[in-house]
């Protein structure tokens, strides 16, 4: 029997990555955090500077990721190692994320990219987030959920998440990216950001962490 799968996908800043962990650490799951590989890769493109409009090169490049994630015993940290570095840091970026959104559109990076997403089924369980985890890449999932929340919501989250970090952001500013990148990763042609048909939707707007969490407990425990 395949090990049980929980997918799930929303928009940018709605919260997704914090619920997985939690919920991955709850049931001793496995984590995978689908936005890293396709930040990752974009860092890749980045750092070999080709053009992209080339699918070939963008192909090779996916298939050749050297790629690998590492867990710390002592924090909630994924450490991100790219050709033996640690991009951890640049990883996280607005500037990252921007470039990860526009590569994402390409059908032949998310097809390279898309066994390397699944391989990361295996016993006892697997708890993944993203875009397309429901709808594409664990399609027979056992566990959907589609977390949403207002763009002014989630533009404040981030405010306030740079601001712990001791990072400053403008929350025009802020907003504006969420809205840019929640357009093209919802209207592209291939797997835009949407529900999966069976997934379950909690609008987070006036929720609290902890209410999401039991809500996405309950469902996986029931
Ligand atoms: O989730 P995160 O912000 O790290 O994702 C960065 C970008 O990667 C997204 O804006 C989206 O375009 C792309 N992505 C995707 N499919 C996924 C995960 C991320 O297209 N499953």
């Amino acid at each position: 029997m395949s090990a049980p799968v929980l997918t799930i996908d929303g928009p940018s800043g709605v919260g997704k990555g914090t619920v997985a962990r939690v919920i991955a650490q709850q049931q001793n799951w496995h984590l995978l955090d689908s936005g890293a590989i396709y930040r990752a890769f974009a860092l890749a493109v980045d750092s070999r500077a080709i053009d992209i409009t080339d699918e070939d090169a963008l192909e090779k490049i996916a298939q050749n990721l050297e790629l690998t994630f590492k867990t710390h015993e002592d924090s909630e940290l994924v450490s991100v190692y790219l050709d033996g570095q640690d991009v951890s840091k640049k990883l996280r970026t607005e500037q990252t994320g921007e470039m990860a959104s526009k590569i994402a559109s390409i059908g032949v990076v998310r097809a390279a990219l898309l066994k390397r997403q699944q391989d990361f089924a295996v016993s006892p369980g697997l708890v993944a987030d993203g875009r397309d985890m429901g709808t594409v890449v664990f399609k027979d999932a056992k566990f959907k959920v589609y977390l949403t929340a207002s763009s002014e919501e989630r533009a404040n989250r981030r405010l306030k998440q740079l601001q712990a970090q001791g990072h400053e952001g403008i929350i025009s500013q802020i907003l504006a990216e969420v809205e840019t990148r929640d357009k093209r990763d919802s209207s592209r042609e291939h797997s835009p950001l949407k529900p999966a048909e069976n997934a379950l939707i909690i609008d987070t707007t006036n929720l609290s962490l902890d209410e999401v969490i039991a809500q996405v407990s309950e469902l996986v425990k029931a």
